[in-house]
């Protein structure tokens, strides 16, 4: 950045919360440009076949990937298979046919702790908090991993959500939903990932809370952290969106960039109320 007074950084507010090397400050906001990585997306599960234990195959040659410096969301109805889609990326199951690729690296035999050493962070649907343990707490356990002094990133969490601050000594449990969700996205952080997997991190939010929280993401995600996430508030979600997925079924059904989705006249008509 240069000292000249004309060229100041004040509207730069972007949080470092990791990566100082990662892709920096400048992605524009809602812009829909994608950066591809050379030699393909930065995360992506390819061509995925997959079920539960012996169960039927729920995902059918499904794709799902987020490049560099991007958002990418996945909507779709219940029950299309958009959270095993996610799991499967992390290696949560077994997958019968495809392959996950993070940075070039083939990681589909990687179990999901050996994924988040390589850099993968997931906020899980369900259950993504520990309820009796305090703010603090769960933000310790998220740096699990971590042998180094964590105290920096944890001083970025509270800077990207100062509520957390403010409730570091209470139990989560005792937040609101939109705390919570903070909670389970700031948990990680702590990993200092490359890449970012939520999945519906504004369920059960009011609108505002909502918005508030897509800012948070957006922010993160300028930080140099691509962000793969699932989404139920499909329009709000595609407008932020630099590439989207509509999984119908366990397939790709509708893929492009946010605004593509949002113009197409069959995706509005069947996944965005009209
Ligand atoms: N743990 C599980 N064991 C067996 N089947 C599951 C499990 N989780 C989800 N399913 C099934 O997989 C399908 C897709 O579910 P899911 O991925 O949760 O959909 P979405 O997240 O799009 O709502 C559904 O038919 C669901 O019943
Ligand atoms: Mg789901």
């Amino acid at each position: 950045m240069s000292k000249s007074p004309y060229q100041d950084d004040r509207g730069n507010k972007d949080v470092t919360i990791t990566n100082p090397k990662g892709m920096g400050s400048v992605m524009p906001k809602h812009s829909g440009e994608t950066r591809p990585a050379p030699g393909g997306p930065f995360l992506i599960g390819e061509n995925m076949t997959a079920g539960y234990g012996n169960g039927p195959d729920i995902l059918h040659d499904c794709t799902i990937a987020v490049d560099r410096g991007e958002i990418a969301v996945i909507v779709g109805p219940n029950g299309a298979g958009k959270s095993t889609g996610m799991k499967a990326v992390f290696g949560m199951l077994d997958m019968r046919q495809g392959h996950v690729r993070l940075d070039g690296e083939d990681i589909t035999n990687l179990s999901p702790q050996a994924r988040v050493a390589k850099g993968m962070g997931f906020v899980p649907q369900t259950s993504n908090i520990f309820t009796s343990m305090t703010v603090e707490e769960n933000l310790e356990m998220g740096a699990f991993i971590r042998t180094d002094d964590f105290s920096d990133t944890m001083a970025q969490v509270f800077d990207l959500f100062p509520i957390l601050k403010e409730k570091r000594a209470q139990a989560a449990g005792e937040l609101s939903g939109g705390q919570r969700q903070q909670v389970a996205v700031g948990r990680a952080l702590m990993t200092q990932p490359k890449v970012l997997m939520l999945d519906e991190p504004t369920a059960g939010v009011s609108p505002i809370v909502m918005d508030e929280l897509f800012d948070r993401i957006i922010e993160v995600a300028r930080t140099g952290i691509p962000i793969l996430m699932v989404e139920q508030n499909a329009r709000q979600a595609l407008e932020i969106a630099d590439k989207g997925y509509v999984l119908v079924q366990g397939r790709n059904a509708y893929t492009g960039t946010g605004r593509e989705l949002l113009a197409d006249p069959e995706v509005r008509k069947s996944f965005l109320g009209g």
